[in-house]
């Protein structure tokens, strides 16, 4: 007998709860619990006898040459580890506006110039809509097939005998299992709209690509409770101001991850950024203190980006510390070792530190570059517009070697800066080789008395 049942779920990250709970333990987000009802026992016990798979040893597993569906979009094919693998799953997360649709319509149209069948399913749009996107983008082919419909049933039935070898789902928030009494979008629902596309995907050989928007307000489940299900994450990130747009790959079964590919919105839908370093630098002030530009590691490629830090005097008692795109936790770790160990007095002072192009940063190697930025806001004295600064710092006031100095040297000196200052540990002959001069420091003290 099937059995309704209620169910809490976090529309953020899928933890489900028998009752509601004020802050999601799992991802510690609040008042994300909402309510479902779900049926239990339903679709289990189907009649019949159940195909019995038997282990095979590893050896006798044969494996196709991994072919990939080459996008033509460079830095979509980067952030997906070189092409679409066949029958994968990825989901493609964002807030909405950032351009997932866009994106997307555009490699649809690249593929079908290459003879790979497309259909793209939306949920969201008409098709006179799409089409007049599309207009913007360029010419498209016959080929490219469309369906509006948010009906599991009939998409599935569709996908299957159009044969496509790519098809995009926009939105998975809109489509509808009729089984499922829960509304489009609910944790539930989502959940079992992704597990059939995955059957289908393994099944029929088919690359699925799937859109989840990020939504703050309402009852929508967002693309985190179904990292767990895909394939490949992809996320797109940027605010809406710049027209920067980053698409990052947290997730990839197929490739590395956290590789990110770097776009700009036209009136002619997204294009791609060859020079990442140069857009990030583009506009930087010249001789202002607490500008510096460090190297982080994104993915298999340094970009050098333009951190900011802006220190002046506070008459509150509690000095007020913002950081954008860098974790704030870090910021007040290096402000308390300035103050310990190279005598910085930043008590009394407020402190904002941002990342310049909107990108978020979590490598370790940019922590040198955040106190010296700070330091030079500190004493109002500029850093040199041709520096580049990269080290990790550690409690004792010490500087850290970090991944990969060579390449980042090396994108430095391809940019036309002068001087890096980098770990001592970090020094290699073949620095010398660059038309920079290098300068190794081990402690945070000898960093701050060059600047
Ligand atoms: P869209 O791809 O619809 O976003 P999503 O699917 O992630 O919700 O992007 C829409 C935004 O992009 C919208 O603000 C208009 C802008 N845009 C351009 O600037 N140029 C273009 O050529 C297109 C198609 C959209
Ligand atoms: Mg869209």
């Amino acid at each position: 007998m099937a059995k309704e049942k209620q169910v809490f779920y976090c529309k953020e990250c899928g933890y489900e709860s028998a009752k509601w709970l004020g802050q999601c333990p799992g991802c510690h987000s609040w008042n994300a619990f909402v309510e479902e009802k779900i049926t239990v026992g339903a679709q289990k016990h189907s009649s019949g006898k159940k195909n019995v798979v038997a282990p095979t040893s590893i050896l006798e597993v044969t494996t196709a040459d991994e072919s990939r569906i080459k996008t033509n979009i460079g830095e979509l094919d980067r952030v997906l580890g070189g092409g679409i693998v066949k029958g994968s799953l990825v989901l493609v997360g964002g807030d909405p506006g950032i351009g997932k649709s866009t994106l997307l319509l555009q490699m649809c149209r690249n593929l079908v110039e290459t003879s790979c069948g497309v259909l793209y399913v939306s949920g969201e749009e008409s098709p006179s809509q799409i089409k007049m996107r599309a207009e913007r983008l360029g010419t498209f082919n016959k080929d490219m097939m469309l369906l509006c419909d948010n009906d599991m049933d009939n998409v599935s039935a569709s996908i299957q005998k159009s044969k496509a070898d790519v098809v995009v789902i926009d939105s998975i928030q809109t489509m509808l299992v009729e089984d499922i009494s829960s509304a489009p979008g609910t944790v539930t629902q989502v959940r079992e709209v992704t597990a059939r596309l995955m059957q289908l995907a393994k099944t029929h050989d088919v690359a699925i690509f799937i859109v989840g928007h990020v939504t703050k307000e309402g009852t929508v489940a967002g693309p985190r409770t179904l990292e767990h299900m895909v394939d490949s994450v992809l996320y797109f990130e940027g605010d809406n101001s710049n027209g920067f747009r980053i698409l990052r790959g947290v997730k990839n079964r197929f490739g590395s991850t956290n590789e990110i590919g770097v776009f700009t919105m036209t009136e002619e839908g997204l294009k791609e950024v060859d020079n990442p370093s140069q857009m990030m630098l583009n506009g930087r002030p010249v001789g202002v203190p607490g500008s510096v530009v460090v190297s982080s590691i994104e993915g298999t490629r340094p970009i050098l980006v333009e951190l900011q830090t802006l220190v002046c005097q506070t008459n509150f008692n509690m000095p007020r510390r913002t950081s954008v795109g860098v974790d704030y936790n870090r910021v007040n770790l290096i402000m308390a070792v300035l103050e310990k160990r190279a005598g910085l007095n930043l008590w009394g002072y407020d402190a904002y530190v941002s990342v310049a192009g909107g990108m978020r940063i979590s490598d370790p190697a940019i922590d040198l570059g955040i106190a010296c930025a700070i330091s030079s806001g500190f004493k109002n004295k500029p850093i040199g517009d041709d520096v580049m600064i990269v080290g990790e710092i550690g409690l004792a006031g010490e500087i850290r070697g970090v991944s990969s100095a060579l390449q980042r040297v090396k994108e430095a000196a391809k940019m036309g800066f002068k001087t890096c200052i980098i770990p001592k540990s970090n020094y290699d002959k073949a620095m010398d080789n660059l038309d920079v001069k290098i300068i190794g420091v081990s402690s945070l003290t000898e960093a701050l008395s060059l600047i």
